[in-house]
């Protein structure tokens, strides 16, 4: 495994893999991994012949009273971790490589990026697709991994990889949760055994939504209602939303095409995000 950290070298250890004629999969990410990440990178090895990690905490995702420089950052774990996960390349670029002085052009996303976060986070996603545009540029993966743990996220990075033309195929994995359901997150680290406990129930709020679908529930208030009976223990809710899960509009009764259930709430000072997606079994 190469340790990489400037774009220039970046771009000559890929120049060999393509003439080799082999698929890059690509895993960005902001360190701390977890085994959520390392689902993504298990995803990428089983249908790629390279496998490229980015680790980088991207300033321009963070408001200016959120979490940058608490982050929670381990870059050795990290590169042991990628080590034995099989991964070919970390690329470990610094912020000045990444945002060069003078940088002054990002990407803007539309609809997608107002409602659920974005309405909680300004300038987030804008952040977020303006990062991972130029690490596709940087790295140009075919396959990119993305959790479905950040079901908002994978929404504005399809839609950004169909309207930019893209040459990349983004696949997204399923939310990898600990034995009593709650999400993995690098921010889970910020719990304390007290919050922990509690954080649970954003989890069982969602999953007893599910099983009110299963049994037949079609009513979206009702469905939100549901999961809200659980989320008393919370600090402090943001939002409990059933979206269309391609419009990410408010799912309308009676429900008949896939929805998202997607919850943000703060347990003590962290702030949690969550989701499920409730449709149909085929
Ligand atoms: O999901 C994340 O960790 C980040 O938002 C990403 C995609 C690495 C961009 O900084």
């Amino acid at each position: 495994m190469k340790t990489i950290t400037t774009v220039s070298e970046l771009r000559r250890a890929l120049a060999e893999v393509r003439r080799a004629n082999k698929r890059v999969g690509f895993v960005p990410t902001m360190g701390y991994l977890h085994d959520g990440h390392l689902a993504l990178i298990e995803a990428s090895r089983s249908r790629c012949d390279v496998t490229v990690v980015s680790i980088f905490v991207n300033p321009t995702q963070f408001g200016p009273n959120e979490d940058l420089s608490t982050y929670p950052r381990d870059f050795q774990r990290d590169e042991e971790l990628c080590r034995d996960a099989g991964v070919a390349i970390v690329f470990a670029p610094g912020a000045t490589e990444i945002y060069p002085a003078q940088f002054e052009t990002f990407i803007e996303p539309g609809e997608l990026a107002k409602p659920l976060c974005g309405g909680f986070r300004p300038g987030h996603f804008r952040g977020v697709a303006t990062v991972v545009s130029k690490l596709f540029n940087m790295v140009q993966p075919d396959v990119a991994f993305f959790g479905q743990k950040d079901f908002q996220q994978c929404a504005v990075v399809r839609r950004m990889a169909i309207d930019l033309n893209l040459a990349t195929e983004i696949v997204t994995v399923p939310t990898v949760r600990e034995a009593d359901g709650l999400a993995l997150s690098s921010r889970n680290r910020y719990l304390s055994e007290e919050e922990r406990r509690r954080a649970v129930s954003i989890s069982r709020g969602l999953f007893a939504a599910m099983e009110e679908f299963r049994l037949g529930g079609r009513n979206v208030d009702k469905l939100i209602a549901v999961a809200n009976r659980y989320l008393g223990t919370v600090d402090r809710l943001q939002y409990l939303e059933l979206v269309d899960c391609d419009t990410l509009k408010p799912a309308v009764s009676p429900l008949h095409r896939p929805a998202a259930l997607c919850v943000a709430a703060y347990v003590g000072s962290t702030r949690l995000i969550d989701n499920v997606i409730i449709q149909a079994s085929p």
